[in-house]
């Protein structure tokens, strides 16, 4: 089970990537072959300094150095063991740290592209998973895949290597010494909780914080899906997580790294106190008993093989607890992107989306030819099949002149909504098609979507100022203010704003309605506005308003009216009676179209609508225009 489920993990990875990874490894088995070489080491040390001045050893030092020191002699080779143990445990920590930098270079990649791949979906897949499944595989999933499987994996093995290696040498010379590893086991603890800890609590900390961080722009993002992906904004807010990301990544990765520290420790610490054991029985002048050397290489071997083993445990609950993790971002990724391909092959595909220059693209009629549009049922009930497809729009054909203003009425799920987001885009026909100035705007909908100001029924706020929801998705120091006061001022809440004791900085609260809904309706008209688009599209924008506000910006609106083509769907008599074109619709079908006059006349669903209050009256104003 485990070895199949780090074999499909691996099938994420490029050819290149595996053959470094191949290369850290070659790292590992360097350092496991330094461990033994540094084992033996002192086994040979041993037998060299307490073979009283006889062996060869001791001959080379007296040729080299030309002094006959016997003190000397062993200090320096003393020294050499003790630098030896501390080149091979740095070689051990820089390996250590090359596969996190790896391992997590995977997460940030994964989590990135994900994040992207979220934002850029199709608007129905979107409405089908839901942002809490969404955010759990960006960040639970895939730090477990990453971050705990992929980690564990390999520190299991090279911990497995270790203790193969050890266990063969001890093999040859088998007597437990434990008392003595207990021991200094104990004191490096202690060592480790002076020098490190703290470090290890403010990178937890760290590690917290960028995770509340990450998941902070994630809901942000997220819930904004409609306005990011309309505006174009969605390399911001990659930008935002991204940095969180890359924090949270790097806290991580030292702190496993600090992980490491005791062990290391643990084993200079140990090959010091059998120098310094070793070194005092000669100086002592006693001689060295014949077992000294077995003794020592043994401390040496158990300490090791303790760390190793206990570490090797953990890796392997680890490797449990997080295999189905693994299985599931495999699956979201091989989803999206397909089997055999390679995650950082698609990271490193992640383009910009930039806004499209208006000169590029002119206004001009948009056409709703034969629309017909069916909603995935699996949205609602993901046991669905395709005969439960329910029409919400059949057969729709329209023409929206440019610069024209035109409304949109019906009963409440007649279709409005669903054709306003096919006509976005946002939602793609599921027969027909829309076509602007002859042109399906599926084939330039980058350029298209860049010339919308969409208020949308239920707008979107983030949790951040006034002026950064008026301009979202573009960073602080680009926000043009005055223009921000512009279009605050078009949609009537510049004196509202500037009665507030912060202002523009005032915050917007996402969930708690720290705003009434027409002040959120109207920072959702200015926010349409800012960006001066040439089409802009109200549905049901101004709902929540009373009838004196919604006049008020309305005629701020209409102002734009012949310069803009304007689109509303609204169930008030006042914007009705100002439309160039009523479309109305009924059960997902045109019914009928013309002036607001023409309809009251011709057509008697409209009429009784409006007789209804389905329309509903503005105060004391005339039918007339
Ligand atoms: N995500 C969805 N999944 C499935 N069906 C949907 C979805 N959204 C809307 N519908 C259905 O499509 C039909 C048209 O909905 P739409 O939102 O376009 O109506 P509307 O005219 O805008 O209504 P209202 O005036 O209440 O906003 C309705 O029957 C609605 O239940
Ligand atoms: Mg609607």
């Amino acid at each position: 089970m485990i070895p199949k489920t780090l074999i499909r993990l691996l099938k994420l990875l490029r050819p290149s990537e595996r053959a470094t990874l191949v290369a850290l490894w070659g790292m590992v088995i360097a350092s496991a072959i330094l461990e033994l070489a540094g084992m033996g080491l002192v086994f040979v040390y041993i037998r060299a300094v307490s073979t009283d001045g006889g062996g060869r050893a001791f001959e080379l030092f007296v040729s080299v150095v030309g002094q006959s020191s016997y003190v000397g002699f062993a200090l320096v080779m003393g020294v050499l063991v003790v630098g030896f143990y501390l080149g091979k445990n740095v070689l051990h920590i820089v390996t250590d740290s090359l596969l996190m930098r790896f391992v997590f270079g995977l997460y940030e990649k994964y989590s990135a592209l994900m994040f992207d791949t979220y934002l850029g979906a199709d608007y129905q897949e979107h409405l089908r998973r839901g942002t809490v499944e969404l955010r759990r595989n960006l960040t639970a999933e895939s730090a477990a895949t990453f971050n705990e499987f992929f980690v564990a994996a390999l520190r299991a093995a090279s911990d497995a290597l270790i203790i193969v290696t050890i266990s063969v040498l001890l093999f040859v010379v088998s007597w437990p010494l434990t008392v003595g590893a207990i021991i200094l086991f104990g004191s490096s603890t202690v060592l480790y909780t002076v020098f490190a800890r703290r470090r290890g609590a403010r990178l937890d900390q760290e590690r917290r914080e960028h995770v509340f961080g990450m998941s902070r722009w994630l809901s942000q993002s997220m819930s904004g899906f409609k306005e990011i992906r309309l505006l174009r904004r969605k390399a911001f807010f990659l930008g935002r997580f991204g940095a969180e990301l890359k924090q949270h990544s790097r806290a991580s990765r030292k702190a496993r790294t600090l992980e490491q520290l005791p062990r290391a420790i643990n084993e200079t610490l140990l090959a010091a106190g059998v120098m310094g054991a070793v070194t005092y029985f000669v100086l002592a002048g006693g001689g060295l008993a014949a077992a000294l050397p077995v003794l020592a290489l043994f401390g040496v071997a158990s300490m090791r093989t303790i760390s190793a083993l206990s570490r090797l445990m953990g890796c392997w609950h680890s490797l449990r607890v997080h295999a189905g993790s693994v299985h599931k971002t495999c699956d979201e990724f091989e989803r999206f992107h397909g089997r055999g391909a390679h995650l950082s092959a698609r990271y490193d595909s992640i383009k910009k989306d930039g806004r499209y220059s208006s000169p590029a693209n002119p206004i001009a009629d948009i056409e709703v030819k034969c629309v017909g549009f069916a909603y995935d049922p699996t949205i609602r009930n993901s046991d669905a099949s395709a005969e439960d497809r329910r029409p919400a729009l059949v057969d729709v054909s329209l023409r929206v002149p440019s610069k024209s203003f035109v409304g949109f009425v019906g009963s409440s799920g007649s279709g409005k909504s669903t054709l306003v987001n096919l006509i976005t885009g946002l939602l793609t026909p599921t027969s027909g098609s829309i076509c602007v100035g002859g042109r399906d705007i599926r084939d330039f909908l980058p350029e298209w979507q860049s010339s919308l100001g969409v208020v949308q029924q239920a707008p979107y706020m983030a949790s951040e100022t006034i002026k950064a929801n008026v301009a979202i998705g573009i960073a602080e120091e680009e926000v043009d203010e005055s223009r921000v006061w512009w279009a605050l001022e078009r949609a009537r809440l510049a004196q509202f704003v500037r009665g507030l004791p912060a202002g523009l900085r005032t915050n917007m609260r996402e969930e708690a309605a720290a705003f009434s809904g027409g002040e959120r309706q109207r920072v959702a008209i200015a926010r349409a506005l800012y960006a001066d688009p040439r089409v802009l599209i109200f549905d049901e924008a101004t709902s929540a308003l009373d009838n004196e506000t919604e006049k008020e910006v309305l005629d701020s609106v209409l102002e734009f009216a012949g310069e803009k083509t304007i689109l509303s769907v609204a169930h008030r008599l006042s914007t009705m009676q100002r439309c160039d074109t009523v479309f109305v619709l009924h059960e997902g079908r045109l019914l009928a179209s013309g002036r607001f006059l023409e309809l009251l006349e011709t057509c008697e669903p409209f009429k009784r609508m409006v007789e209804l209050g389905q329309i509903g009256s503005s105060g004391p104003s005339s039918l007339k225009r």
